[in-house]
């Protein structure tokens, strides 16, 4: 499964480097071709030789061989890797990453490095709740790497909580379902729209919604890692999460977002609707500020375009539409209706209805309408893993 893939195993200075014994011969096992960069705090914890013996390379740590005069060159390594694995990484090694600082073989590798960055945290509770660290994480993720989640049990300290290094099993079962994905949507041109619209009624004030753009940038990420070209045709929303690779076009009102998705898509393959559109905007904008008043205020709104609808109708037969349709109520009557007045080959449904499902939370809950208007019930998910079920779903229909 894992035949002729170079990974780099980045060992730093945890209790847990103990299982990266077991993890290299599970790597190796799978025909992967392992070379181990561990810091020299990562040293106190396994011994280099039990590494390479089990590598069948030798273990590097220093920047230089002081027996030969060389010197190991990190842009190298970080060049030929297909993957960076930091398992275990301490919250000091991720918090080094998370500014860039690269004092010792592995944080320069790490800078170098074009390949997929995969991290897998071990520490103990308090220090992994710690809000400095769960920041390094959102930065760390926000650069595209990846975090394997740490599993909740027993800790070094003796204490129970999460912060557990994930066993080296599901470590190498998540590898595999990465390179598995990796490449599914290579060539593959997709237009999401996310986030609010804006619409302006004064110089300083709008009609908006509570949308967050959260869903939106969890797909757009997603298709990112499995190889897709993505624009994301955003209202305004939060970007700091959102993959560098990702073309980020910023938009305000419905106007604005309308003209931007016309123009590309003719040469998408896909398009996600994913974006809260304000229905309606002011007929007039005022040019100064309106004055308070003790009269009563008449605001006249007109319709704004369907975006969704105008793509539906431009769709040609190569290009996928899908669309959300969130729902105050149960909605499968109205998700239906919208899906065929839209002409989208999928819909996907949150109802207000269902706890933790829609704006602004990093949860949601899902139904998915398929072409054949069969749907799929999800159970109430991070907003990461709803993005892996829809994308799942979209995949399925390339390979029908
Ligand atoms: N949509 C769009 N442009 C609009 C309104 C909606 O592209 N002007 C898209 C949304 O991104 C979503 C789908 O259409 O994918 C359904 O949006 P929703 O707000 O649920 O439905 P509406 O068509 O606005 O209908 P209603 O407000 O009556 O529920």
């Amino acid at each position: 499964m894992l035949k002729g893939k170079k990974i780099i195993l980045g060992i730093t200075g945890s209790i847990a480097a103990y299982k990266s014994a077991s993890l290299i011969r599970l790597l190796v096992k799978e025909g992967a071709d392992v070379r181990v960069i561990i810091t020299p705090f990562g040293i106190e914890f396994i011994t280099p030789l039990t590494l390479s013996t089990l590598s069948g390379h030798p273990v590097l740590s220093d920047f230089f061989e002081r027996d030969n005069g060389d010197w190991n060159s990190h842009v190298d390594m970080g060049l030929w890797a297909d993957m960076l694995l930091i398992a275990p990484a301490t919250a000091n090694t991720m918090a080094k990453m998370a500014r860039g600082i690269c004092d010792n073989l592995l944080l320069t590798t790490y800078l170098s490095a074009r390949c997929p960055i995969v991290i897998a945290p071990a520490m103990d509770m308090d220090m992994f709740r710690h809000p400095a660290t769960l920041k390094n994480i959102e930065i760390l993720k926000s650069y595209g790497n990846q975090i394997i989640e740490p599993a909740t049990g027993e800790l070094a300290s003796g204490l129970e909580g999460k912060g557990r290094m994930e066993e080296p099993e599901k470590i190498l079962e998540w590898i595999k379902e990465f390179f598995k994905r990796k490449g599914r949507f290579s060539g593959k041109k997709i237009l999401i729209t996310a986030g609010p619209t804006f619409e302006k009624i004064d110089p300083v004030r709008y009609i908006g919604n509570f949308s967050s753009g959260k869903m939106g940038i969890a797909l757009a990420n997603k298709l990112i890692e499995e190889g897709a070209e993505v624009k994301l045709v955003a209202g305004p929303i939060d970007s700091s999460t959102l993959h560098k690779g990702v073309k980020h076009i910023p938009v305000v009102s419905a106007t604005e977002m309308h003209e931007a998705c016309l123009k590309i898509f003719p040469e998408m393959d896909i398009a996600i609707m994913n974006a809260a559109v304000s229905d309606f905007r002011p007929l007039e904008q005022a040019d100064n500020k309106i004055k308070r008043s003790t009269e009563e205020l008449e605001l006249r709104l007109v319709p704004n375009p369907d975006i969704a609808a105008s793509l539906g109708a431009a769709k040609k037969e190569n290009q996928l539409l899908l669309g959300f349709a969130l729902e105050t109520d149960e909605g499968m009557t109205a998700a239906l209706a919208k899906k065929k007045k839209k002409n989208f080959d999928m819909i996907i449904l949150n109802s207000l209805q269902d706890k933790g499902a829609g704006f602004g939370g990093d949860t949601n809950m899902i139904t998915i309408v398929g072409k054949d208007n069969k749907s799929q019930k999800f159970e109430l998910k991070s907003k990461t893993e709803v993005a892996s079920d829809i994308i799942d779903a979209i995949f399925a229909i390339f390979e029908d």
